[in-house]
């Protein structure tokens, strides 16, 4: 029977928690307790790396003999069921004041529920995000906890022992109470979304008007790479472009279905956005691209729809291909901004502290996001924390000067070539309405009012007033009848 002689556990063995089991063990002062459901994984674990001098448990009564006081276990098994299941199982050898952190891509949700109820026990529960993947949890993540207070004091210093560390300081801070951990986490993987699609609009925006191959296209990423658009996914962008299959020696991206998975982390994003009133239509187009893409049965009937497209003429390649980066670049300010947005007003909802400032510092490494322009996003938030529209800040209102033109560029070239690109194009509507001085929104409400009474207000007086549409027309007051 282990002795308590472990500051941290880990449960759940599968890549991701043994890598993040590993990256605590390779840490100064930790020595980690670990678990897993099947022995065998535990087994393979302690052969492959005795170096981190793990100590294994084979029950949960062993695990929590193994911690030292506050007993303190990462959860990394799969979301829903699975997490329930273990925090059921830890909270019969836990005791009031240890700390259950779930390190699994939890809906927010979720998370609030279970640190209410795990809470009514004296147990600390954290909803952590962990973001960077199998190599971030190994080497260093970027780290999203939750929780109370009183973990944090524990957790702080382990999690910074393991972070990604970016500019001097390690990518992990307290985000906030309950479930705000796992909201940031689940906004993080909305604007991955976001990324990925207008990189794919990119590069397909390029193929079909240039011709180039895909491994001259991986150079573009790549040299892009090397400027303002620095960052992971541009980066493996162009690993992935080079990749050649090596059955049919043809670039791999040739060869894979072009149709994009997801496991729901997108979706939930825009999902909640809805709910907060939040626009984040880059988002939600790149969500619904992916949808698209794999309506395979609809797409198969609709190839013959008419359509007056025009091949895409490209008169001056290196200048269209500038054109395309800064319409990338454009793009994804404002999907950012829309995130940003979208953690204001969860915060708000849910009565976190969220400093958004601290958010972009621990993107800036380890998660999969994780780029040089978050460095500008911090400084946006440092110089004003209250920051209305990220886009405002100087530095962005200067990037959306210099690439106003190729923006509407790209999006006339797409439109009038019929290649998609709807998240270059949603993103600049929303710019477009975000500065609008009026926007048709008057007309919607003239429409509710007249079908369903629903009034509206006047730009020349204060209160609310309907129209007697089916009567002699005249307006009347009326109280906020919505
Ligand atoms: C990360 C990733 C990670 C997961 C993807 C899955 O931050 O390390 O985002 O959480 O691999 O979210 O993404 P899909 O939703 O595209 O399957």
């Amino acid at each position: 029977m282990p002795e308590a002689i472990a500051n941290i556990g880990v449960v759940g063995l599968a890549v991701m928690g043994s890598n993040l089991a590993r990256n605590l063990a390779s840490r100064e002062g930790n020595t980690v307790a670990v678990f897993n459901r099947s022995r065998s994984k535990t087994d393979e674990l302690l052969a492959a790396h005795p170096e981190a001098e793990f100590v294994p448990a084979f029950s949960y009564e062993e695990f929590a003999v193994a911690l030292q006081r506050p007993r303190t276990a990462v959860i990394m098994v799969k979301a829903g069921a699975p997490t329930d299941a273990v925090i059921e199982s830890l909270l019969e050898v836990f005791e009031p004041g240890d700390i259950i952190v779930d390190g699994g891509n939890a809906l927010f949700t979720d998370t609030i529920r279970r640190e209410k109820a795990v809470r009514e026990t004296g147990v600390n529960f954290v909803g952590m995000g962990v973001s960077g993947g199998e190599e971030g949890a190994l080497k260093g993540p970027s780290l999203m906890p939750g929780g109370s207070d009183e973990s944090w004091i524990t957790l702080g210093p382990i999690l910074r022992s393991i972070a990604a560390v970016a500019e001097g300081e390690p990518c992990v801070t307290h985000v906030g109470h309950d479930g705000a951990g796992h909201f940031v986490k689940m906004v993080h993987n909305g604007i991955e979304y976001a990324d990925m699609q207008l990189i794919a609009e990119a590069y397909d925006l390029i193929r079909r008007g240039t011709g180039k191959t895909p491994a001259e296209i991986a150079d573009v990423f790549a040299e892009w790479n090397r400027g303002e658009l620095e960052s992971y996914l541009i980066e493996i962008t162009a690993e992935v472009l080079r990749q050649v299959d090596a059955e049919t020696g043809k670039p791999l991206v040739d060869v894979i279905v072009d149709e994009a998975g997801a496991k729901g982390t997108g979706a939930w994003t825009v999902q909640t956005a809805l709910n907060l009133g939040t626009p984040v239509s880059g988002i939600a187009e790149a969500t619904f691209a992916r949808s698209l893409s794999s309506h395979r049965e609809q797409r198969d009937v609709s190839g013959d729809l008419p359509s007056s497209a025009e091949p895409l003429r490209v008169e001056d390649v290196d200048v269209f291909i500038e054109n395309v980066r800064l319409a990338l670049y454009a793009s994804k300010i404002v999907a950012y901004s829309q995130g940003f947005d979208e953690i204001r007003a969860g915060a708000a909802e849910y009565g976190w502290d969220i400093n958004l400032g601290d958010i972009a510092k621990i993107w800036r490494g380890g998660c999969i996001i994780r780029a040089q322009f978050l460095n500008r996003i911090t400084e946006a938030y440092a110089v004003d924390p209250d920051l209305a529209v990220l886009m405002t800040a100087p530095y962005f209102v200067e990037v959306h000067e210099r690439a106003q033109g190729s923006w509407r560029r790209v999006v006339v070239d797409s439109a009038t070539s019929g290649i998609p690109a709807p998240a270059f194009s949603s993103s600049l509507a929303y710019y477009d309405g975000l500065r609008a001085e009026r926007l048709p929104a008057a007309l919607i409400q003239g429409q509710r009012d007249f079908f369903g009474a629903h009034t509206y207000r006047r730009i020349d007086k204060p209160g609310s007033f309907h129209t007697l549409w089916s009567g002699d027309r005249s307006e009347v007051e009326a109280e906020d009848t919505h």
